[in-house]
């Protein structure tokens, strides 16, 4: 998979879901299912996207014992998304049992990606709740790498953060960022944010857009400028 617009369908429901994606009658775009539609809806709406001809990143950030998780993926897999994810926190071996429950008997599985430190998660917080002393763009370093080694194929970071991710994790290992915005578009609730064309300079793989696609009042052409600038 080469690099691609990722549309966070941050929806609550079946039917909203569907009546946005009915917009897009020519392309059809990369879809992040989190857990909000997931919980509402269940797999079914999985299938039910992916029978549409989308490819799924379903966004629901496992952590759990590495026997559970194992399971868990497994259900994932057998669900044909195109990519899941999981907590690094949940360490190594946690990891590698998520590896091999995706993997299906053909050898062929979902991509797996980690998410380091929450973007909600500061110093002062990682210090307080977590007793993490060491300073926060290191830790996020530090578990990029630790996915890594366990075989992940790549993490969800800031764009901001995506080159050094390559730079010490190889350019093969994939970086998946949310926080883009227009350079001319509302920030919202978004602290660090960069444009799409930023990110492909940067060296994101995927790109995650939320609100600017799904709030535009054309969110054909707004999906479509965000291809332009990141994709072509
Ligand atoms: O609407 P917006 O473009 O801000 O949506 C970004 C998407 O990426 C949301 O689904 C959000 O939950 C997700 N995300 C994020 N920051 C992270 C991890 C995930 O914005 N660090």
């Amino acid at each position: 998979m080469g690099k691609d617009v990722i549309v966070a369908c941050d929806f609550s429901s079946g039917e909203q879901v569907f009546s946005f994606l009915d917009k897009f009658t020519s392309r059809k775009p990369f879809v992040k299912i989190g857990m909000e539609l997931f919980y509402a809806e269940g797999p079914a709406i999985v299938r039910a996207i992916k029978e549409r001809g989308h490819k799924i990143f379903l966004d629901l950030k496992l952590h759990d014992i590495p026997n559970t998780v194992k399971k868990a993926m497994k259900v994932l897999s057998n669900l044909d998304v195109d990519i899941c994810n999981l907590h690094a926190a949940g360490t190594t071996a946690m990891m590698q049992a998520a590896l091999e429950g995706l993997t299906r008997e053909d050898g062929s599985r979902p991509l797996l990606i980690a998410v380091t430190q929450l973007t909600s998660t500061d110093q002062e917080s990682m210090e307080r709740d977590l007793l993490i002393h060491e300073p926060i763009d290191q830790v996020v370093m530090h578990y990029a790498q630790t996915a890594k080694n366990a075989g992940l194929d790549g993490i969800v970071c800031s764009p901001l953060e995506a080159g050094k991710v390559h730079d010490s994790c190889g350019k093969d290992f994939l970086t998946v960022t949310p926080g883009v915005r227009f350079a001319d578009g509302e920030t919202g609730d978004q602290k660090r944010v960069m444009t799409p064309a930023q990110a492909k300079e940067i060296g994101s793989d995927y790109i995650v857009v939320g609100r600017p696609i799904t709030a535009a009042s054309d969110p054909v052409a707004a999906y479509e400028r965000c291809v332009s600038e990141f994709c072509d």
